[in-house]
């Protein structure tokens, strides 16, 4: 038996711990009563997740001596909304949650985000615990303290920064996992590899089938080093100041692809190493990076088995919606490029420049097949 890791947080504002091993959630009880005295928790989850591990960790907090309002929203992005967020509080209210209770996110991302952001706007700010239940959480949106819904404008246009007071990610409940959302996950591992060093690359590259078979081991050792490098990053730069910048590789074509395909149609982890791949080829032309940048990406991503997305709509298109993304600074598209594994910059890409490269790369892939 592995003994859990609790990875501490510190960022300038709090600190608190992302502990990650398997059969956490049967502890979820006593682990968050060592964090807080509140006497009433609101365990908010989706319809998905409350069929397979409701029972549990509502059972586990009762056990700890809290009182449970559960709150469970359809699955997927569509609840990560401005209404269902009103919903939500009114449902915190009506359970008589203090300033000193809690709230409990159990899910995935969109629940994260979701019942974060409804902590974080409640009586003007609850605590409240993170129980990630899918790949991306536990790497990603769990950590760092940004919460929010989408609006009819954008995703994730309305939110706060709002840190949770523990996370906890228990490896076995990914077994369950749809495979599409398996494979967004392991996208953003690989996006994190990237960025982590070529040793990093190496070891995905090496361990691609236990990941895709989903061996415990494996599993949690990439958990843990994503979340880790997740941690030393946001513990830098708690506000997006300069080097969480870097957590967006990837992410520049990828929401445009999500967003002209149309929100559901391309899989986010498909969209995600679909521009890494373009941003492998942005730095080789904008940046000299050598050609074995791209190779040892392509090598890691064929390797994990994520799919080629086809191109939605035309490229002014994709330029318009990376517009529209909120972190298009001063009407110029930003992008991360990694030029080495291990090393990264930013920069502003022009209209003109951003939508040759497209074209070009669109070209190129489509000659390959
Ligand atoms: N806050 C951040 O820093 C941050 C970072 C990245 C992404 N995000 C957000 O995260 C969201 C995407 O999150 P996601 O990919 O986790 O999607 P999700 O929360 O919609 O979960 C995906 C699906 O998997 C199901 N599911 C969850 N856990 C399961 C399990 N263990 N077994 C079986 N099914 C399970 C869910 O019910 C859902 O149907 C997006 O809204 C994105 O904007 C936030």
């Amino acid at each position: 038996m592995s003994s859990p890791v609790g990875i501490p947080v510190s960022t300038g504002s709090v600190s608190y711990e992302v502990v990650v091993d398997s059969g956490l959630l049967a502890t979820t009880g006593e682990r968050v009563r060592q964090v807080s005295d509140a006497r009433y928790c609101a365990l908010a989850t989706d319809e998905n997740v409350h069929a397979l591990f409701g029972e549990l960790v509502a059972g586990s907090l009762r056990d700890a001596g809290f009182t449970v309002a559960e709150v469970v929203v359809p699955a997927g992005e569509r609840s990560k909304a401005w209404d269902r967020a009103g919903e939500v509080l009114e449902h915190l209210a009506k359970a008589g949650l203090e300033r000193t209770d809690l709230v409990v996110a159990l899910g995935g991302g969109v629940i994260g985000d979701l019942a974060g952001f409804c902590a974080a706007v409640y009586l003007r700010g609850i605590n409240y615990i993170q129980l990630p239940t899918t790949l991306l959480a536990q790497v990603d949106s769990s950590v760092g303290g940004k919460t929010g819904v989408d609006l009819k404008a954008g995703k994730n246009l309305a939110g706060s920064f709002k840190q949770p007071l523990l996370v906890l990610a228990d490896t076995d409940v990914l077994a369950t996992l749809p495979l599409l959302e398996w494979q967004s996950g392991l996208a953003e591992v690989a996006k994190v590899a990237m960025l982590a060093g070529p040793e990093q690359v190496e070891w995905m590259t090496r361990h691609a089938d236990a990941l895709a078979g989903r061996e415990p081991a494996a599993v949690r050792d990439a958990v843990l080093s994503a979340v880790g490098h997740k941690i030393d990053v946001v513990s830098q730069d708690e506000r997006e100041a300069g080097l969480r910048e870097s957590l967006n590789y990837g992410h520049t074509l990828g929401h445009a692809i999500e967003r002209v395909a149309g929100y559901g149609s391309v899989p986010h982890g498909v969209a995600v190493a679909e521009g890494m791949r373009f941003a492998a080829r942005l730095a080789s032309r904008l940046l000299g990076a050598p050609a074995e940048t791209g190779a040892v990406q392509d090598a890691m991503l064929d390797a994990l088995c994520i799919a080629r997305p086809s191109y939605p709509g035309d490229v002014d298109a994709l330029v318009r919606a990376m517009h529209a993304d909120k972190k298009a600074r001063s009407g110029t598209v930003r992008f991360t490029l990694v030029p080495e594994p291990g090393s990264y910059v930013a920069v502003p890409v022009g209209d003109d420049v951003l939508a040759a490269e497209l074209r070009g790369w669109i070209d190129h892939s489509n000659e390959r097949g």
